[in-house]
């Protein structure tokens, strides 16, 4: 962190404290408070992550930053000011936006994650890349969950920053979030420092079931135990934790936490079942599979659990399957 980056970082913290005044404590705020109280957040969980909102102004962010002494270029540089290139004037990049802050490892606000209010698009908008705000290195909530993560040997990954913030309110730590729907090099070794096994629970609809496939191959490709928790009806966790309740959502965590090649299997078999070609493709595909995973007892309990399914013998599948190579566990 050099002096550039610690001046983007008070920036950030200073119009941080004032989108949580104006959401929290004033009139121009109530709409916005009233519809995330509505979805379920509390006052706590939003004084404690201090979301705020940019208010409906063209100016508000350039003039805050104004007074306290910075200049419109390097706030044009931080992300949070906006520039007209015929005219070069600034504007606010952020304009009636429920504003979720980022942190960075060292618990530093670095950038936002901004929801509209009034159903214009994007429904989300993000700092641009900035000297400290590089998606490629962030993961939504890492500071504070790193030391439940170590502690359980486990991480929670999600697609919305909602969603973590919502599971984040039932006291369950070990969650972070992705920044968009992409998964970095830089993200992956970072994972694989913090943990030995990753569950994905992301959004079941049909985005979410298609970056469960993608990320958790690569993932279990890269040394990881990876689990699927699978959400009924297409919905995400905070719609799951508000229309069936915050036990239902619990017994979820506790004990649906297949692997993913379990959850593969499954849906292979559903998408070729009047398929015979896609069948024996299929079961290529997963023994391909079985020789990342590391764990032995888990490695039984998936070829039998194919075999049943597939209909195969046991040895058949083990016959696919082939020679171990070393693995990175
Ligand atoms: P809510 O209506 O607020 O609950 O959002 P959602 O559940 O519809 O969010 P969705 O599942 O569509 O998006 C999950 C994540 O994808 C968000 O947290 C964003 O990171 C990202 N995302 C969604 N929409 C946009 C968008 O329009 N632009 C960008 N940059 N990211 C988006
Ligand atoms: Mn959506
Ligand atoms: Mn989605
Ligand atoms: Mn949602
Ligand atoms: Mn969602």
């Amino acid at each position: 962190v050099d002096d550039d980056d610690m001046q983007f970082i008070k920036m950030h913290e200073h119009v941080s404290d004032l989108f949580h005044h104006i959401l929290m404590h004033t009139n121009e705020g109530s709409e916005a408070l009233n519809y995330l109280i509505e979805r379920g957040f509390s006052s706590e969980l939003l004084k404690k992550e201090k979301i705020g909102l940019a208010p409906k102004m063209s100016s508000f962010t350039k003039n805050a930053i104004l007074e306290k002494g910075f200049t419109e270029e390097a706030a044009y540089s931080a992300g949070l000011l906006s520039r007209n290139e015929t005219n070069f004037s600034y504007y606010d990049r952020f304009v009636n936006r429920i504003m979720i802050p980022i942190k960075n490892h060292q618990n530093y606000i670095v950038g936002f994650t901004a929801r509209s209010l009034d159903g214009s698009e994007p429904k989300y908008l993000n700092t641009p890349e900035t000297k400290v705000f590089q998606k490629r290195h962030l993961m939504f909530n890492l500071s504070d969950a790193r030391k439940s993560i170590r502690t359980q040997d486990e991480i929670i990954l999600m697609e919305g920053h909602l969603d973590v913030l919502k599971v984040k309110s039932l006291n369950i730590e070990n969650i972070v979030g992705l920044m968009g729907t992409a998964l970095s090099e830089e993200n992956i070794s970072l994972l694989n420092r913090l943990a030995s096994n990753v569950t994905l629970m992301f959004d079941g609809d049909g985005a979410g079931q298609r970056a469960t496939v993608d990320i958790g191959e690569t993932l279990l490709k890269h040394g990881l135990n990876t689990f699927v928790i699978q959400l009924p009806g297409g919905m995400d966790p905070d719609e799951y934790i508000e229309s069936s309740g915050e036990e239902s959502f619990r017994y979820l965590v506790k004990n649906e936490k297949r692997h993913y090649i379990h959850f593969l299997a499954e849906k292979l078999l559903n998408e070729s079942m009047h398929n015979d070609l896609a069948f024996s493709q299929n079961i290529n595909t997963l023994t391909d599979l079985l020789t990342y995973v590391n764990d032995d007892a888990i490695r039984t309990r998936l070829i039998l659990h194919i075999s049943e399914r597939y209909g195969m013998e046991k040895s058949q599948i083990e016959s696919k399957l082939p020679v171990r190579t070393s693995q990175k566990r």
